[in-house]
């Protein structure tokens, strides 16, 4: 190992020498000091700042190639600044600046970056196996997620996973058999929204528990009443909040290794806070069901415990495996219904007609089943046009890395960089969407013989679960809870605004982008009133 004392040798010879005079170590200093300046401003001056140059200088063969035409941000850091605060904003306006919509590169200090704001382009990217796999991020490294679907190297393993999950979550039969319990987390919420009838009130806690408790009982078989103080809830919860909040922290040492040893944000202790705690708790439950013998509804820790062969996973695998389960599929579905929720606030002509389309097909007698909502096209297209308007995840939360050089664009990309599609943008751009910025759901209304518009991601002018071998597994689940409950808690009550505190549509984007000011509102009861039941199942009376 080398010390310090390895390189004493060093001053010592320089004492013995006698060019290193003052003036002669200035000069040196000087001249240093200047050549990486000029290396710095060359790095500088490429399109698309100095990460670009810096690659331009060291790899000959790229010098044939056009530049992806970019912003040069600021020598040594390139464009963090791009991606602080509304980065969606930030970088859809920067390639405009630079006639880059199609493809724009910047640098994140040492990163390479490529985004694009154009749908024929997102496909390349999206679609292409060479973007099979996510950049490194320190946060995601500490919280294991590399060992979970979302940041697993692309290869044998995240396969496995994502067969596992979708054989044993996300498949139809599974999304079926979970019915009942949405529909008893939608009663609860029903429930809820009762008590507050009179008075206004803030919906994100809810919706967030809400959502919280439905993954709870299908990965870890848990059930857990809304209205009521729960310990292991609460604490889940708060390391789900925590690891959110860490994981959409954009974490300068991602991006300037040399700032590592430092920690500057203190991401590194925060995680490494989180992480033993997260392993005590999942620990805890996967014990439990190892301890029980036989349950009669399987969950996804029963899954993860019973495969056996090339599919079995170590327990620390499991651990990464189920925390992200519960992790992705909370927040997502609750920032979604918020959205949506807001957009009926605001707009009481388009709520009117899905409460027109839910007396159709379901009638005030009694609560909605999940077999009304394939009748109910106009409420699906208020989702796709929330999911349109605002996308939870406007850069599609997690971006791609080249595997190998590719060709993206008619462009030469590098292996190694990192590629963003900005998918808000893209489904607010007047080119591919009429009147973008109207919130009109009726677009999505399907004329006889018409198909119907897939927000799954065929069609990259909206692909809000992203596309292609790493789209979300999550999709039908997400869609099919989320359009569910809002028209459950549509059918129950009208939404009305409050009158001192307005709906205000500002945005912050962590990992999703959520409502900045959380929607605060009022309601009126539509066409019931609660009588909860011995079992203590709500039940539903004819209110006419
Ligand atoms: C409204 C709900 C949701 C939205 C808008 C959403 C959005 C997304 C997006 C944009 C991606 C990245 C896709 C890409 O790179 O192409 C993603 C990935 C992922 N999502 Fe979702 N998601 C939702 C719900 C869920 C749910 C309910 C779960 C699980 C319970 C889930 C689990 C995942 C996982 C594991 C990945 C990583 C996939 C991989 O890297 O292979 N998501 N999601």
């Amino acid at each position: 190992m080398r010390t310090d004392i390895d390189s004493f040798w060093i001053f010592a010879l320089a004492s013995k020498c006698r060019a290193f005079t003052q003036e002669n170590i200035a000069w040196s200093l000087l001249i240093m000091g200047l050549a990486w300046t000029a290396i710095t401003l060359i790095y500088w001056a490429y399109p698309g700042g100095p990460a670009w140059g810096k690659y331009k200088l060291k790899n000959a063969s790229f010098t044939i190639s056009k530049p992806i035409p970019g912003p040069r941000g600021l020598p040594f850091i390139g464009s963090m600044k791009l991606m602080t605060s509304l980065a969606h904003h930030k970088i859809a306006a920067a390639a405009d600046t630079c006639k880059a919509k199609r493809l724009m590169a910047f640098s994140l200090g040492d990163t390479r970056v490529i985004v694009t704001c154009n749908p024929d382009v997102a496909k390349e990217i999206l679609n292409s196996s060479v973007f099979a796999d996510r950049p490194v991020k320190e946060s995601a490294y500490s919280l294991m997620f590399n060992r979970a679907i979302g940041f697993a190297p692309y290869g044998v393993y995240w396969r496995t996973l994502r067969k596992i999950a979708s054989t044993h979550l996300f498949c139809p039969k599974q999304i079926k058999a979970a019915e009942s319990q949405r529909r008893q987390i939608a009663s609860q919420m029903v429930s809820m929204f009762n008590d507050h009838e009179a008075s206004s009130f803030t919906v994100r806690g809810l919706f967030k528990r809400a959502s919280l408790n439905n993954m709870m009982c299908s990965v870890f078989g848990r059930e857990y009443k809304l209205d009521s103080f729960n310990n292991e809830v609460e604490e889940l919860r708060a390391l789900v909040e925590e690891g959110y909040n860490l994981l959409g922290i954009l974490n300068w040492t991602d991006h300037l290794p040399w700032l590592a040893d430092f920690d500057p944000q203190k991401i590194r202790f925060r995680c490494s806070n989180l992480v033993p705690k997260v392993n005590r708790f999942v620990s805890r439950i996967i014990a439990e069901h190892r301890a029980q013998t036989g349950s009669e509804t399987p969950d996804f820790v029963d899954v993860l415990l019973s495969l056996q062969g090339h599919d079995k996973l170590s327990d620390s695998d499991m651990i990464a495996v189920l925390w992200e389960m519960i992790f992705r599929g909370t927040d997502t579905v609750a920032v979604l219904i918020e959205w949506i929720l807001a957009r009926m606030v605001l707009h009481p002509d388009v709520q009117a007609k899905v409460h027109d389309e839910l007396d159709k097909f379901v009638g005030r007698s009694r609560a909605v089943a999940e077999s009304d909502i394939t009748a109910m096209v106009y409420l699906q297209a208020v989702v796709k046009e929330v999911l349109r308007i605002h996308p939870p995840g406007p850069l599609l939360s997690w971006a791609r890395l080249a595997i190998t050089d590719t060709a993206v664009d008619g462009y030469h990309v590098p292996k190694g960089t990192t590629a963003m599609v900005n998918m808000w943008a893209i489904s607010r751009d007047p080119e591919f969407w009429e009147e973008p910025l109207q919130f009109m759901p009726e677009r999505f209304e399907t004329k006889e013989g018409e198909l119907e518009f897939s927000v799954l991601g065929s069609d990259l002018s909206l692909a809000p679960f992203g596309s292609g071998r790493r789209s979300c597994p999550g999709k039908t689940l997400g869609l099919t809870t989320v359009t569910f409950w809002v028209a459950s808690l549509l059918h129950e009550y009208e939404w009305l605004p409050c009158v001192d505190n307005n709906v205000d549509l500002s945005e912050v984007l962590g990992l999703s982008c959520e409502m900045a000011n959380p929607l605060t509102v009022k309601v009126r009861p539509r066409r019931y009133y609660y009588k909860p039941t011995v079992l203590g199942v709500p039940s539903y009376v004819l209110d006419v």
